[in-house]
């Protein structure tokens, strides 16, 4: 019945219902004209009784800013927005925070800076800027977001919004340097080819309609793909048009390094050999990332070893694939490093000092649960991330529902609800756990062997009831058993990634370029100056463990705020308008805890 009353509404275009104490939005898939207005801001806004109006993300958001005034504790508040890719999490964040910039607008102007913008403008700039450079077309989102996103509204005593601050996650990399068949790289690539002035053309040597490996699908042209907006926004954030021009330079140095090519050497003690070709795009990467194109090859395609009593420095020519891996890790570390440091400049054009704000609200729009015919260590991250929410609700919602009737002496029979501990102390448990087996594989640094890895896996986790393995695949594998489903996940490759390793050399060679941005990006530390020889010995810290300890110092936060749940859902897999698929929504209710949240409020008492 739950399915049968959103299809409903869905079909005389009511695309939001309450559901507990979740608010259920339907993906429209078309713009609604004056559902997101500033009128509609106002009704909702001044409203006696916000929530007696129609189910909407502005009741929530003005329920939570209520919440806030009260002073009722916690004080502080979050909205978490979850779904799948493409249900309309990062629409609606966006929507929610030009709420807030309206009805929570600061009434005096900071420090009275000219070019920097009032911190209401400059918290809903930041949107385009991180959408441009970590946004991406995929196979079921033209603009899905490829990182995690926290974002904290903060308001002073007066509960204006004073300040902001953003926290990322986990960045999807890899995607600089490889898309899958049909997709697209991050958006700011197809803005800068397609968006350059003439003048900026022969600056950052990009002809119009040269072919770039790393650029496919840009003849599709997509909304996203507006240079100009982008361009301000940043500006805005306090970025000028001379930093502006130097990350596009070094993007389209990424564009160049990308098609460099190489083939095998004559003779294996020689480097290979850089197909002829692709010489002058090592030579434009080169002039482009300002580092000399000898230093580059050499990086690329030489590595260092240290063996013997003496320690002594051997060169060791590098294969093809290894040269191929070094190019596409140094377009990705850059890429990170660069998306790191916008995050940092936004922060502190948003920042205040803590003793300006009294409370904050909290939105969070991060990745939904996946499940593809492959999936690796992102999908682990992500389902990891998902498993732990879904915890936070179950924890907040189901057991202090239930806590309270009890509390009160109400007659109560208890609904078997599933909690995923179980789960949880599979993927990050302590001593034994995925994620700790991982780790411990890299610590060892031997040369894995994933046939090995999964018996040591199996053998050493298989009380857990939500482990078991595909035993008809021939690749080595484990599935877990999700809240929301099982998922396969393949071990080739994953302690590497977990690794995520990069050579010294390309450290070496991005810390001595000449770009002033680059040299921001990579600053030559103490303790690797010169040497390449303890670089190799610095302390790994794992891909899963720094997400771990992102996304524990996140639940904390969260758990010290009063929730607020937005469930986005996708209502069917084109992303097409006025289609209702029930079988698809039905899976994401039951996917986002919706439908046991009901069977609870119903079964309870609901009003009160
Ligand atoms: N409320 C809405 N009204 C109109 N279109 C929407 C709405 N929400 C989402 N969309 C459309 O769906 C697309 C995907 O939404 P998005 O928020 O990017 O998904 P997610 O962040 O969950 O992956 C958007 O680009 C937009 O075209
Ligand atoms: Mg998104």
């Amino acid at each position: 019945s739950v399915l049968k009353c959103l299809q409903a509404r869905y079909t005389v275009n009511l695309f939001y219902t309450n559901a507990g104490c979740s608010l259920v939005a339907l993906n429209p898939f078309q713009p609604i004209s004056c559902l997101y207005s500033p009128e509609l801001m106002r009704e909702y806004h001044v409203a006696l009784r916000p929530q007696d109006l129609k189910p909407h993300i502005f009741a929530v958001a003005e329920q939570t800013y209520r919440n806030v005034q009260s002073q009722i504790d916690p004080v502080n508040q979050s909205i978490i927005v979850s779904g799948e890719s493409g249900a309309g999490k990062t629409w609606t964040s966006r929507c929610l925070m030009k709420f807030y910039a309206s009805v929570a607008a600061s009434v005096l102007c900071p420090k009275g800076n000219e070019t920097v913008e009032r911190i209401e403008k400059r918290v809903l700039d930041s949107n385009p800027v991180m959408e441009a450079f970590g946004n991406a077309c995929t196979l079921r989102n033209n603009n899905s977001s490829r990182f995690g996103k926290y974002i904290q509204l903060q308001l002073d005593r007066f509960h204006h919004l004073s300040s902001a601050s953003i926290q990322t996650f986990l960045l999807e990399k890899t995607r600089v340097a490889y898309q899958a068949p049909n997709e697209r790289n991050f958006h700011i690539f197809y803005q800068i080819t397609k968006g350059a002035t003439a003048e900026e053309r022969l600056e950052w040597n990009l002809p119009e309609g040269a072919d770039y490996r790393w650029l496919p699908n840009s003849e599709r042209n997509l909304d996203e793909d507006c240079f100009a907006v982008t361009r301000d926004a940043m500006f805005h954030l306090g970025i000028d048009r001379s930093t502006q021009n130097n990350i596009f330079k070094v993007l389209s140095g990424l564009l160049h390094l990308g098609n460099v090519q190489f083939s095998h050497p004559v003779d294996e003690s020689q480097p290979c050999e850089v197909e002829d070709k692709t010489k002058d795009f090592v030579k434009t990467a080169g002039d482009l990332l300002k580092i000399p194109v000898e230093e580059l090859l050499e990086s690329l395609r030489i590595r260092m070893i240290t063996a013997g009593k003496q320690q002594q420095v051997f060169k060791k020519p590098c294969s093809r694939a290894e040269c191929e891996t070094r190019r596409d890790c140094l377009a990705k570390v850059i890429y990170a490093k660069l998306f790191e440091w916008l995050v940092l400049v936004i922060n502190e054009s948003i920042y205040a000092d803590p003793s300006v704000w009294t409370s904050f609200i909290g939105l969070l729009d991060v990745y939904g649960f996946e499940a593809f015919p492959e999936n690796n260590l992102e999908q682990l991250c992500i389902n990891y991330a998902n498993e732990k929410l879904q915890q936070h609700f179950v924890a907040h919602y189901l057991k202090a529902q239930q806590e309270e009737y009890a509390a009160e002496g109400l007659q109560w029979s208890f609904i078997n609800y599933q909690d995923n501990q179980n789960c949880l102390d599979l993927i990050e448990g302590n001593p034994l756990s995925i994620f700790s087996l991982l780790n411990e594989e890299c610590r060892l640094n031997r040369s894995s062997n994933t046939d090995l890895f999964q018996t040591r896996i199996e053998k050493a986790l298989s009380n857990n009831q939500c482990l078991s393995r595909n035993k008809f695949s021939k690749k080595p594998n484990f599935i877990i058993s999700h809240y929301a489903g099982k998922v396969c996940y393949q071990l080739a490759a994953m302690v590497e990634k977990n690794k995520d390793p990069i050579p010294p050399e390309l450290v070496y060679v991005l810390q001595n370029s000449k770009d002033s941005l680059l040299q921001k990006l990579f600053p030559v530390t103490e303790r690797n100056q010169n040497n390449i020889k303890t670089q190799n010995r610095a302390a790994v810290v794992t891909v899963v463990s720094k997400f771990k300890g992102s996304l524990e110092h996140l639940m904390q936060i969260l758990n010290s705020t009063t929730p607020h749940y937005i469930r986005c859902i996708k209502p069917n897999a084109d992303c097409k308008a006025m289609t209702f698929k029930r079988e698809e929504v039905l899976s994401q209710l039951q996917a986002c805890g919706i439908v046991e949240a009901i069977t609870i409020s119903a079964a309870g008492f609901p009003v009160r």
